[in-house]
């Protein structure tokens, strides 16, 4: 029998999964001993009865690369080291299921895993691999908030879809002096909305590394203001929060789901804008999941697929424990501990940040 390579897409779906999917099958298709296996929903697949999981051989990934998602289905509730279940009582409590995670995969002749996901998947990944599991993980979310790698795909195809509707907000800002308020993912770091607020020419960029103060926005935008009260246009990271507030999170009822659902702190922001006694009239967009989904771009299924085939070469070197990296010129392999020991945040000092500020970007600071 085949030794067989396990492989599964975990947390928020993102663009260049598929494309990272099909360069680990690609490059295992050279290699007669192994045999690509794809469980269903991250570890759910294995773990539910019966297993859910497919062969993926060459035909199964044919194409993939443009398509957005996951052919695999993806999950970001629980997971094997806190599964969630229903007690008699009809409430909800987690329990560990790693060990009988691990004695399915001897049943499967499981002998490597790839996961891709985030900084919650290279955790659970470094807890596997603490027991003993031959892991690999590959770094995915639109919001690059994994320290260790330069970039993680689907960031790029994120600024991508952003900056192409702060073109659009522009437009409008223009043509009626208004402010327009764009709100983008990041949840703790503010990558999309900083590389949007550049390359679409917003005069404001608010992230969760500096809390704002609205007087300070206001004072900004009067600066450049006219007599009709004058107009611009302000990027927003989800995670942002003002000097003298809190973040903006709603309630969820969802079984298993440990984050905190963001979303709306641009509305927030323009009635604090407005309460200052701004003029102009405000328009707030929430841009969504639209950032996560569609065709990645040509960039993300570049790295995707050098992450890919580096991933497939690492099981094949047994170089476990790790995730693939880029650092530019090259992808390496970084322990699994230090991809999850530090936490990407922009750093304040950094030439991206003292370009924006020298283009006049204001950070409502
Ligand atoms: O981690 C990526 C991310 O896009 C965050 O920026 C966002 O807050 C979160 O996922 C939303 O995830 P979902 O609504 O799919 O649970």
């Amino acid at each position: 029998m085949k030794k067989r390579c396990l492989v599964l897409t975990g947390g928020g779906d993102c663009p260049g999964l598929n494309a990272v999917i099909r360069a680990i099958v690609k490059r295992a298709d050279k290699e007669p001993d192994w045999e690509i296996i794809g469980s269903i929903d991250a570890y759910n697949g294995i773990l539910n009865d019966p297993m859910e999981y497919k062969i993926l051989d060459n035909k199964a990934i044919a194409g993939i690369h443009v398509k957005g998602g996951t052919i695999l289905g993806t999950t970001n509730k629980g997971g094997p080291f806190n599964w969630p279940i229903e007690t008699e009582l009809g409430e909800w409590k987690t329990v560990d299921r790693s060990d009988e995670l691990l004695e399915r995969f001897d049943e499967l002749n499981v002998k490597a895993v790839i996961s891709i996901g985030g900084d919650g998947s290279q955790s659970i990944s470094q807890k596997l691999y603490e027991k003993g599991c031959n892991i690999i993980g590959i770094p995915k979310t639109i919001d690059n908030d994994l320290s260790s790698t330069d970039y993680t795909f689907g960031f790029q195809t994120a600024v991508e879809i952003a900056t192409e509707a702060l073109d659009k907000l522009v437009t409008t800002a223009e043509s009626h002096h208004r402010i327009m308020i764009l709100e983008v993912m990041g949840r703790d770091a503010g990558w999309i909305a900083l590389h949007t607020a550049i390359a679409g020419g917003a005069e404001v960029c608010l992230i969760p590394e500096i809390a704002y103060d609205v007087d300070k926005i206001k004072k900004s935008i009067e600066e450049r203001t006219d007599k009709r009260g004058g107009f611009a246009n302000i990027v927003i990271a989800e995670g942002t929060h003002p000097q003298k507030g809190k973040i903006v999170a709603q309630s969820t009822t969802e079984i298993g789901y440990e984050n905190i659902r963001l979303g709306g702190v641009g509305f927030e922001l323009a009635e604090q804008l407005k309460k200052t006694g701004m003029k102009s009239d405000i328009r707030t967009t929430i841009l969504g999941h639209i950032q996560r989904g569609g065709i990645p771009i040509a960039y993300d299924r570049i790295l995707a697929t050098r992450f890919g085939v580096k991933a497939l070469e690492m099981v094949l070197d047994g170089d476990f424990g790790k995730m693939v990296a880029y650092k530019h010129p090259d992808i390496i392999g970084v322990t699994l501990q230090e991809a999850i020991a530090s936490y990407n945040y922009i750093d304040l000092e950094s030439n991206l940040i003292k370009t924006a500020r020298g283009i006049g970007i204001s950070f409502g600071d």
